[in-house]
């Protein structure tokens, strides 16, 4: 028998079935009337989501190419940027802009804490000349959330520099006012808390940075901002033939979110959330993050002594049909990482958790069953 698995993943995720059904529908000329409807209504229902009156734009690519869209258009060689950076995502964002030559300042933080709006001023008042700050809202790798960003937002902007967020792991599983926080480039992808299979990226846009990507000509092809802006407004068109089949998904998942209600949507993520620590802690595990910084979309989990993560993830797989993530690096064996992400109701955390819960049962961590069910289940009560 091959029944389908419940990817609890930190991305992709669970796609609801009316985001699937919008993919089958028939190809259209992309350079047509049809898809310039659908263009259009996916970027009005896409800003109403990132709560933003910036641009935005839907690029055919991972989120990779989310911040390699960023980190192409906006700094010119040798430009300063801030990056804090604590974990594997935090890495690769500040990777991605010393590949186009800006001279990258780390601010290191220790994993599983996040940077504070105080380390972030001390370095924006010794740098001279930052140009930007550019911070993983949510590091995928630790579990671990910036709860200062909306501070780290207010010392860029008081020192000029150009605030970026790679969200892609998060935008739409919390809070996230893109304008409201003076977030002038935001990047997420299709494939986490927006339910939507993976292959898409998304950027906003702002003012401030448009004065910043139209200083010089474009040093990239397929991610030039100035083309997507020209095609945009001229025709309703993407400059290069984009994923339609993924752009019926994630219109329709829009559409769904919307529905809802952005804040109920982000609401539901962070009810579940509060069951899975619950449960967890209840099981007398602990978790990666400080308290404060934990995330609502990926739960980072401490393996308990003498019990590895691949042991636990293979039986969950295998046994459960329940896909869960390890860790990275160094970290591969020593915790699991649960996405809170897409489709999330009671099914996703009392399965995910019984699953657990029966997992360590078996392996001999845990000596009786129900202590993560008796804490989770009356979080649930309004999910
Ligand atoms: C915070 C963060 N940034 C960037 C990426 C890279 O996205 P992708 O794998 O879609 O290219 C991820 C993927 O998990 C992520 O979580």
């Amino acid at each position: 028998m091959s029944l389908p698995q419940l990817i609890m993943l930190p991305g992709p995720t669970n796609v609801p079935p009316r985001v699937y059904a919008a993919m089958c529908k028939p190809m259209i000329n992309h350079r047509g009337a049809e898809f310039h409807d659908l263009y259009a209504r996916m970027l009005d229902n896409g800003k109403k989501v990132f709560q933003t009156e910036n641009d935005l734009f839907v690029l055919t690519s991972s989120g990779t190419g989310g911040v390699e869209c960023a980190a192409s258009n906006i700094l010119q060689p040798g430009e300063k940027i801030l990056v804090p950076v604590g974990g594997t995502f935090g890495e690769r964002l500040a990777g991605a802009f010393k590949i186009y030559g800006a001279q990258v300042v780390e601010l290191k933080v220790e994993m599983g804490f996040a940077p504070t709006s105080e380390q972030v001023r001390d370095v924006l008042n010794r740098e001279k000349d930052i140009k930007a700050v550019a911070v993983i809202y949510n590091e995928t790798s630790t579990g671990t959330t910036v709860r200062d960003l909306p501070e780290i937002g207010r010392a860029a902007k008081e020192k000029g520099a150009l605030f970026i967020v790679d969200a892609i792991s998060v935008l739409g599983g919390d809070d996230l006012p893109v304008d409201r926080w003076g977030v002038d480039v935001c990047i997420t992808a299709s494939q986490k808390a927006l339910a939507t299979p993976p292959g898409l990226a998304l950027i906003s846009v702002s003012k401030d940075a448009w004065a910043m990507i139209d200083r010089a000509k474009p040093r990239t092809e397929y991610f030039d901002l100035i083309k997507y802006r020209k095609f945009r407004d001229e025709k309703k068109e993407t400059p290069f033939t984009p994923a339609v089949n993924l752009f019926y998904a994630m219109d329709e998942a829009f559409q769904m979110i919307l529905e809802m209600g952005v804040d109920s949507w982000i609401m539901r993520h962070k009810k579940a959330a509060r069951a899975y620590y619950a449960a967890f802690k209840g099981m007398g595990l602990s978790f990666f993050a400080e308290e404060r910084s934990r995330s609502t979309v990926v739960v980072a989990v401490n393996m308990p002594p003498g019990i590895s993560a691949k042991d636990l993830r293979d039986r969950l797989r295998k046994k459960y049909g329940v896909v869960v993530a390890g860790g990275f690096g160094n970290l591969k064996d020593s915790i699991f990482r649960i996405g809170n992400m897409g489709i999330v109701t009671p099914r996703e955390v009392i399965t995910t958790v019984s699953a657990v819960e029966a997992a360590l049962f078996e392996l001999g961590y845990l000596g009786t069953l129900g202590s993560g069910l008796k804490a989770a289940v009356p979080l649930l009560a309004d999910l």
